[in-house]
Parts: C-alpha cells; sequence; structure tokens
C-alpha cells in the first residue's frame, strides 16, 4: 500500500478505532471473557474489544498467532493485522549468550549473525516485532539488567546496537525472515540511581547527551523501526511523559520517525510517580510527549477518545501516531499478509536448526573472557580433574529473558564435557558446599575447576543488588575447596560483573563464562580444555567491590588525580581502603597466546577539519598457537572548553593471527569522532592535543599525537 491508500484509511477510521490501534494487551486479554484474570479483569473491556487492538505482547508460536490474527482481522471493522512483538533479546528457542557477553565478543559482526539467527526463529513463530537491541549504557553491575546491555561504553554499544538492528531487519523488515527491531529504553535507563532498578536517573544533560544517546541513535540510524520508552525519570519528570526527551531529542534532533512504544505500563506508572494527576492526565501527557503506543495500560484504550471528544488532545496527534502504526504494519508487508513468515512448517526447519546452535556455540566462544591465567590452562589432557561448584550440572545459565526455550535444550558444563572430553580422567561434584569427599577429592587431583557465580535467576529485570560480591556462601565453598587443591580454576557465571577480588588472586585461572546459551557450555568446555583459545574481552569492568560503582575506564579528570599506584594518598582522590582502578578493566581479557604491539604510526601529526589521517600498529603474534586479538583505539581529547573523559574508544577490529604471523591494523582519524557537546552545549571538536592509543585493553599506553587545526 502506498501512503495516499494508507491516508484513506486513516480517514475512514472512527476515532475508537483509532485510538485501539495505539494499545498493546499481552495474552490474558485473549483467553476469553471468563479467563480474564489480573489487569486484564480490571480494565473492564468490552467483550471482543482486545480482538481490536493493534498489537499484542508476548503471544508467541506459528499456530497460535495465525489463529489469533485471523480472530483479531475479523474483530477490526477495517481488517486491519495485529503486530505480534516479544522480547526476543538474545534468541528465541535456540540461546545466544547474553547482550553483556555479547559486548565481550568485541564482534559486532557476531551479534549481526545472532540477531538474524533470532529473527529467523521468532517469525517463524509468527513474530513481528522483537524488543530489542537493549542499548542502556550501564557503568553500575549493582543493576541487574546490565546483563541485557552491552556494557559501559558508548561507542561500543552503539556498534551493537546498530550491528543488532541489521541482523534483525536486514535491508527491509518486510523481506522473508526479518523482525522489526525496537530499541530501548530510552532514555538513560542504564543510569538509575544506585543500581537499583527503575529508580530515578539524575545525570547532567551533557552526560545524556554525550555519553547515553548515541547508542539508541547508532541504532536509530540504521534503521530501528520502533523506540521504547524507559521507566525512568530524566531531570525528574518520567520519560515515558517527557516531552522534551521525546520531541525535541528523540523525533527532532536524532530524527526519529517511527513508532514509540510505552513500557509496560509506564504511562499509568507516570501516576504512581505522582506527575499525572489519573489516567486521563496520563494520557493526554503521553500522547502529548509523542508515545504512540500505550504497553499494558489502560490510560489510551479508556481515555483518550473522551480527551479527542472533549477537544483536551488535538485529533492531529492521534493521527500521527496511528499512522505511524499503520505505516509499520505495512513495511512489514502485514496488509498483504497477516502472518509473515510464521508458520508451522518453519518452526520445523529453524528453531534449534544445526546452524543456530552451532552460531550459539561459536558465539560462546568469543564472548567468554580468560580474566588471569598462571599456566593452569589450558587444562592438561592426561591430569586428574575435579568439576564442582553450583553452576557445574546447571541448564540455568541462558539468562531471564530466554522465556520461550525449553531448558531441556540447554546443555549443562557437564553434560558438555562429558560429551567433548570423554576420556579424560574427570569428576563431577556439582555441589553447593564442601563436604568430606569433596574436599578428599581436591587433594588427590592435579586441578579442580569450580563453577560459581549467578545463574540466570539472579541477574535481570528487578534484580538488583547491594552487594555484587559472589552469593550463597560461595566464597566459603571457594575458599575451603582452593585450600585444598593443588590447583584452582574458578568460573564465574552471570548477567553482572561481580566483585571478587579474593577468588581473583587466589585463584590460578579466572574464566567469566557470562550465561552463554544453549550450547555455550561446549565452548567453555573446549575453552578449559584449549581446543578453542579465548578471545573475549571485558565490556564492562569488574570492580574490586560495590562502593567503586559507577565506575568505568573512561573516567573523568579531577583536579587532584591519583598517579597509578596500589596505595592511598591523602588529599587525592582516592579510597582509603581500595583502589581506584577497578579489578579488571574494560578491554581486557587473555589469551593463550602472546600479542605484540608496534608503537603507533600516523600518516600526519596534524588533522585538518573535514580531513583525515590514518593511525597504524602492526600486531604479532609471539606464542604458539593462532589466536583472534580485537585491536582497540583509544583518543584522549587533552584539553577541552569542558572536561573531558581520560579516555574514550573510537576503534576496534578483532583479527586473527596465526601463530608467529602479524598484521597491521590501520585506523583512521577525522572530526566526527573528536565531537562532543562543548562549553555552549555545541557538538563540534575543538581545536587542540590529542592523544591517540593503540593496543589490546583500556589500560595500553602504546600512544602517538596530532593536532587538530
Ligand atoms: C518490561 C521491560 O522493561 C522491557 O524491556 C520489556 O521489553 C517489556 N517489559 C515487555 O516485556
Amino acid at each position: 500500500m502506498n501512503d495516499n491508500l494508507l491516508s484513506a484509511l486513516l480517514a475512514d477510521m472512527s476515532i475508537e478505532e483509532k485510538v485501539e490501534q495505539l494499545v498493546q494487551l499481552n495474552g490474558d486479554f485473549f483467553g476469553g471473557a471468563e479467563a480474564l484474570t489480573g489487569p486484564a479483569a480490571e480494565f473492564h473491556l468490552a467483550e471482543n474489544q482486545p480482538y481490536r487492538t493493534g498489537s499484542v505482547l508476548s503471544e508467541h508460536g506459528a499456530k497460535r498467532l495465525r489463529e489469533l490474527q485471523d480472530k483479531m482481522t475479523a474483530e477490526q471493522p477495517h481488517h486491519i493485522p495485529a503486530l505480534f512483538m516479544a522480547d526476543v533479546i538474545h534468541g528465541y528457542r535456540t540461546i545466544f549468550p547474553v547482550p553483556i557477553a555479547q559486548g565481550c565478543s568485541f564482534n559486532p559482526k557476531l551479534t549481526e549473525e545472532i540477531s538474524a539467527a533470532a529473527a529467523r526463529e521468532a517469525t517463524s513463530a509468527g513474530l513481528h516485532v522483537t524488543f530489542s537491541p537493549m542499548a542502556d549504557l550501564s557503568r553500575d553491575s549493582r543493576w541487574g539488567r546490565c546483563m541485557e546491555s552491552t556494557g559501559e561504553d558508548p561507542w561500543l554499544n552503539a556498534r551493537l546496537a546498530e550491528s543488532a538492528v541489521k541482523g534483525f531487519q536486514g535491508e527491509n523488515v518486510g523481506e522473508k525472515h526479518k523482525i522489526a527491531a525496537c530499541v530501548k529504553h530510552f532514555a538513560a535507563y542504564g543510569m538509575v540511581q544506585s543500581g537499583r532498578d527503575y529508580n530515578v536517573t539524575e545525570i547532567s544533560e551533557r552526560t545524556l547527551l554525550d555519553d547515553c544517546l548515541p547508542s539508541y541513535l547508532a541504532a536509530i540510524k540504521a534503521g530501528a523501526e520502533l523506540v521504547m520508552t524507559a521507566f525512568n525519570t530524566i531531570d525528574r519528570i518520567p520519560c515515558t511523559i517527557n516531552r522534551h526527551l521525546m520531541r525535541d531529542i528523540l523525533r527532532d534532533e536524532m530524527g526519529f520517525d517511527g513508532v514509540l512504544i510505552s513500557d509496560y505500563n509506564a504511562i499509568g506508572e507516570s501516576i504512581i510517580h505522582g506527575a499525572a494527576e489519573d489516567s486521563r492526565d496520563a494520557a493526554k501527557l503521553a500522547i502529548e510527549a509523542g508515545c504512540d503506543i500505550d504497553m499494558m495500560s489502560e490510560c489510551y484504550i479508556k481515555r483518550l477518545a473522551e480527551l479527542i471528544r472533549d477537544g483536551e488532545v488535538d485529533e492531529k496527534l492521534l493521527d500521527e501516531a496511528v499512522m505511524r502504526v499503520l505505516r509499520l504494519k505495512n513495511k512489514l508487508g502485514l496488509f498483504e499478509n497477516p502472518y509473515k513468515d510464521g508458520s508451522e512448517e518453519a518452526e520445523r526447519i529453524y528453531l534449534y536448526c544445526k546452524e543456530h546452535l552451532e552460531l550459539s556455540r561459536r558465539a560462546a566462544e568469543e564472548s567468554i573472557v580468560l580474566l588471569k591465567n598462571n599456566g593452569a590452562l589450558p587444562l592438561k589432557k592426561t591430569n586428574k580433574i575435579i568439576v564442582a561448584g553450583p553452576l557445574a550440572d546447571s541448564r540455568r545459565i541462558v539468562g531471564s529473558w530466554a522465556i520461550f526455550a525449553e531448558e531441556e535444550r540447554t546443555v549443562s558444563p557437564i553434560a558438555a564435557i562429558s560429551a567433548l572430553y570423554p576420556d579424560c580422567d574427570v569428576s563431577f561434584y556439582p555441589c553447593t558446599e564442601a563436604d568430606e569427599r569433596l574436599i578428599a577429592a581436591a587433594k588427590g587431583a592435579d586441578a579442580v575447576v569450580l563453577m560459581l557465580g549467578e545463574d540466570q535467576t539472579m541477574t535481570g529485570e528487578s534484580m538488583s543488588r547491594a552487594d555484587i560480591s559472589l552469593p550463597d556462601g560461595q566464597n566459603e565453598l571457594f575458599c575451603t575447596v582452593s585450600a585444598a587443591a593443588k590447583r584452582i580454576v574458578t568460573v564465574l557465571f552471570g548477567g553482572r560483573p561481580l566483585a571478587v577480588p579474593e577468588i581473583a588472586e587466589k585463584s590460578d585461572a579466572l574464566v567469566m563464562a557470562w550465561l552463554p546459551g544453549t550450547h555455550g557450555a561446549y565452548a567453555l568446555a573446549d575453552i578449559l580444555f584449549g581446543a578453542v583459545n579465548p578471545s573475549g574481552r571485558l565490556s564492562m569492568s569488574f570492580p574490586y567491590c560495590s562502593g567503586q560503582l559507577p565506575i568505568s575506564y573512561a573516567s573523568y579528570r579531577t583536579g587532584r588525580p591519583k598517579p597509578d599506584v596500589d596505595r592511598f594518598i591523602p588529599y587525592l582522590s582516592n579510597y582509603m581502603d581500595v583502589p581506584n582502578l577497578p579489578l579488571y578493566s574494560f578491554g581486557e581479557g587473555l589469551s593463550y597466546t602472546e600479542f605484540e604491539y608496534s608503537p603507533v604510526t600516523l600518516s600526519s601529526d596534524t588533522l585538518s577539519r573535514g580531513g583525515r589521517i590514518t593511525a597504524s600498529v602492526t600486531v604479532k603474534n609471539v606464542g604458539e598457537r593462532d589466536g583472534l586479538e580485537p585491536v582497540q583505539m583509544y583518543i584522549s581529547d587533552l584539553k577541552g572548553s569542558v572536561v573531558r573523559p581520560t579516555r574514550e574508544l573510537r576503534g576496534l577490529e578483532k583479527i586473527f593471527i596465526e601463530a608467529g604471523g602479524k598484521r597491521t591494523v590501520t585506523f583512521e582519524i577525522d572530526e566526527e569522532m573528536l565531537k562532543f557537546h562543548t562549553l555552549s552545549m555545541d557538538f563540534r571538536a575543538e581545536d587542540g592535543d590529542f592523544a591517540v592509543r593503540i593496543g589490546g585493553s583500556s589500560r595500553t599506553e602504546n600512544v602517538a599525537y596530532f593536532r587538530l587545526v
């Protein structure tokens, strides 16, 4: 359909019909009047009204959605098809590493592949829209949802968000097996105060613009069809009714013209925030702020039509919002084929298909991070090995958003090791406490691999923790077992950086496995036994303790900086009890081989506006194994009209180098990547000196200097 036909359709719709297009309800509303419970009963909707709404939340499955679509198109007076939306965050049935782990792959291409695979499965199951990517910058691992973010860096998050959108949507979202992407949560949800979920966000406008918005913008520029609002306030105004945020920043400045959907009941929650009087006031504020779809509150469905009839809301606003929804349906091709790619046949072909399961394993291989190794890894196949700990036999290692996955398909670490290394002398003790048997076995073994951390029920939405040390007495388990073991290898699972200074100190090797997905445990086993050389790097720093949070390598310079020493110095910006630097910083991670960097060479030490220069390094693999290395370029603006971050990631290339080989990597530097919001709030680069550092982590001191003129 072209826009003229859509306009004609819109012109023919009643006010009620138009409002219904802006309403999203979940499956509770679609089971028949007698089945209504919870909010579905409280909404008191007319009997078949849910079937006339514009979109449905979380229902899935080809058969179910075909039937639902038939009923909805029959009920809707103009037979407009419904949109089926769900949280396909890192996989539908086949689950890939959680987003924070994907961040650690330092390989945006991988996220594109993962998103394309997730789209293939989700669309086969009849879905049209996924609530992904989550582009929220996250520097506080008390916040359980850092698991859903790709980490602490605006630039890396931007690359991953745009890759996810490309993977989900392809060139054209109407194509087969493409799904519309909804970037969320707009805005700065990851900056909630004290890491407590749903709390307020209190940041400066400059922090919002320079640090938080670039990743959403990258997703929008990549073509994300939808944006979701955030639960938090910004500048004391709930995002969902924040007109400045939605209209001035998102629509006018960032140029977003797709569908803006509220988060779950977020319009209704503006009343609880005390920022709206009642549901009528909330509906008015939300539509005026530019929120198109009301997810799961009664505000639009009960109040919007009367607001328009009473002349309190301009019908033009309603029409604009409905037109955006109709355009999205049209782009997805739903007027021609309301089921899109949903079919039971497609489900049989794609769900858990071989290619997706292999990708789940390969993605985990690149996302698992080796944090410490004094030679304990890889394990020697001829050694006597004990694998123990509460997560050793767990299948709860895929993530709290794996809501459509079947648990029995997940391979546990023990299952993976048994399948891949049946001939090794490995004994398993999937325990939560150290009993006599385990201690005796640990004493008699060459190495103990202890699998600790948080399972998927401890990290995610609403799962904030004030203390991010190991849960459930695991520290005691570690101390007892490590005292008995000749060598101890600790594997941590979870969705957030944990504070584990003691574990880091006493372990012979430390591996962060995250929540690696359906076949991620195979990748872990291969890393432990050396079949795979690890190449993940932290996309979020590991603090010493909760008290360091929030933390990022891209810190701002103080007037009393502390030299890089592990000691308290009075009257400097430091702690009396812990270092300033995190335990492991952004970009860090080890390999089984070693890479040596040449000094940085610049094509010129002067960059003119509008021009570009290059920065190159030659990287040599001086170890004995082939390996992947994420080569990272950081830029520091040495003096600005406002205080600038100490360094910022501005380039990344993950390269493969065979043992003994070398490769030259060249990055381009232009004025664009030096821009920030200056003292006068203009977004521009300022003349002056810059340092460019290129190396294998954010701590690299391999530096050269140039000047922007
Ligand atoms: C609430 C979450 O904040 C959001 O991320 C999610 O997409 C919606 N619920 C829908 O499930």
